[in-house]
């Protein structure tokens, strides 16, 4: 049993950083619980909501919706604690800013709780930049038609409009709003390729492109983590530029009526999904691995991916793995870089 599967709403938000305090949402998951425990605003906040189960993550929905009412700079006796927004005041200073916020913004935050996390982690565009490489390379071809399930807002699908800056070796536009670096992998030598398509879906894709879109994403972002939001930032700053379309949908019957769509010879279609595999149920992966071996013999075809290994290895460490259909070529973290590459 992990320490965020603790009986209660109130026991889950109290550990879910494992007691950390060395950071901001370390030290307020156990000041939201205490003021709980002593029958706080936190109660009025969490009414009705004391039996959500494990997988609602009640805890993540209230940060968020917190730091949504930072971002829009809404409380900024609070906002000098986040470093998400320039904050650096010391993190067990913050209840004072904070219980004032919560009493103002009761209706508000109880909204948030109807709202799952969703992230969208551009740093994952690094496996897809290794993957399609490895795919260019085996296939001569270096026209691509991206199709990504499980794309939240499909930031990643602007791979090419990115920068990645690894131990040797960089990719991407000099000009790219988004640079990745840190990428490691000294023996990766990319590719060239053009994206001729782009495309995702979602079950729940929802626009960026607007002040509420990127709040909404950026809310996600634990503030503790400034860097990660500010790759995030740079990716909308790119999607603006470059929208993508992401239909709503489930990852197999999207991907089925995808490849039914008629492509050229000489376009290589990469399939790609990073982070998403766990929440679809068993049987939406074998449906879409099916439908991919289907339309193999109409066109190149190519399945990439950022997943956790499946099954998770019962012993030891392990991250997640960057597929090229059957063969792992690599790792990553899970928001990305460094990548390591297998064999090498
Ligand atoms: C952790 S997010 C990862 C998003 C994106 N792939 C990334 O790496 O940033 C998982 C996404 O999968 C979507 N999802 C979950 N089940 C799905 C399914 N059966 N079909 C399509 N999308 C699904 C969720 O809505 C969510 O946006």
């Amino acid at each position: 049993m992990s320490a965020y599967d603790g009986a209660t709403v109130v026991e889950r938000m109290r550990s879910h950083f494992d007691g950390s305090t060395d950071h901001l949402y370390g030290v307020l998951v156990r000041a939201l619980a205490d003021d709980w425990d002593s029958g706080g605003v936190v109660r009025d906040i969490l009414a009705g909501r004391e039996d959500a189960p494990a997988g609602d993550m009640v805890q993540l929905r209230l940060l968020a919706g917190i730091h949504r009412i930072v971002l829009r700079g809404d409380a900024p006796e609070l906002a000098r604690f986040y470093p998400s927004v320039g904050g650096t005041a010391d993190p067990y200073a913050v209840w004072p800013a904070l219980e004032p916020v919560l009493r103002a913004h009761v209706a508000e935050l109880r909204t948030s709780l109807d709202v799952a996390p969703q992230t969208n982690e551009v740093g994952r565009s690094l496996a897809l930049l290794a993957g399609l490489s490895e795919a260019v390379r085996r296939s001569g071809l270096r026209r691509v038609r991206l199709l990504e399930p499980g794309a939240s807002a499909g930031l990643n699908l602007l791979v090419d409009r990115f920068r990645f800056v690894g131990d040797g070796w960089s990719a991407g536009p000099a000009d790219a709003h988004l640079v990745l670096d840190g990428c490691g992998a000294p023996e990766f030598a990319p590719v060239e390729f053009e994206v001729v398509e782009r495309r995702g879906c979602d079950l729940d894709p929802f626009d960026a492109t607007g002040a509420e879109g990127e709040a909404y994403l950026r809310s996600f972002v634990w503030p503790h983590m400034p860097e990660r939001d500010g790759r995030l930032v740079a990716a909308l700053a790119t999607l603006r530029e470059t929208q993508v379309a992401v239909d709503r949908g489930g990852a197999a019957e999207w991907v089925r009526a995808q490849l039914a769509e008629p492509v050229g010879d000489d376009v290589l279609t990469v399939v790609w999904h990073s982070i998403t595999r766990m929440y679809w149920p068993p049987q939406e992966y074998t449906a879409m691995l099916a439908t991919v071996e289907e339309a193999r013999p109409r066109m190149p075809l190519v399945r990439v991916a950022l997943e956790d290994p499946d099954p998770l290895p019962t012993t030891g460490s392990w991250r997640p793995q960057v597929e090229v259909d059957d063969d792992v070529i690599g790792w990553c973290t899970h928001h990305g870089p460094p990548l390591e590459l297998a064999g090498r």
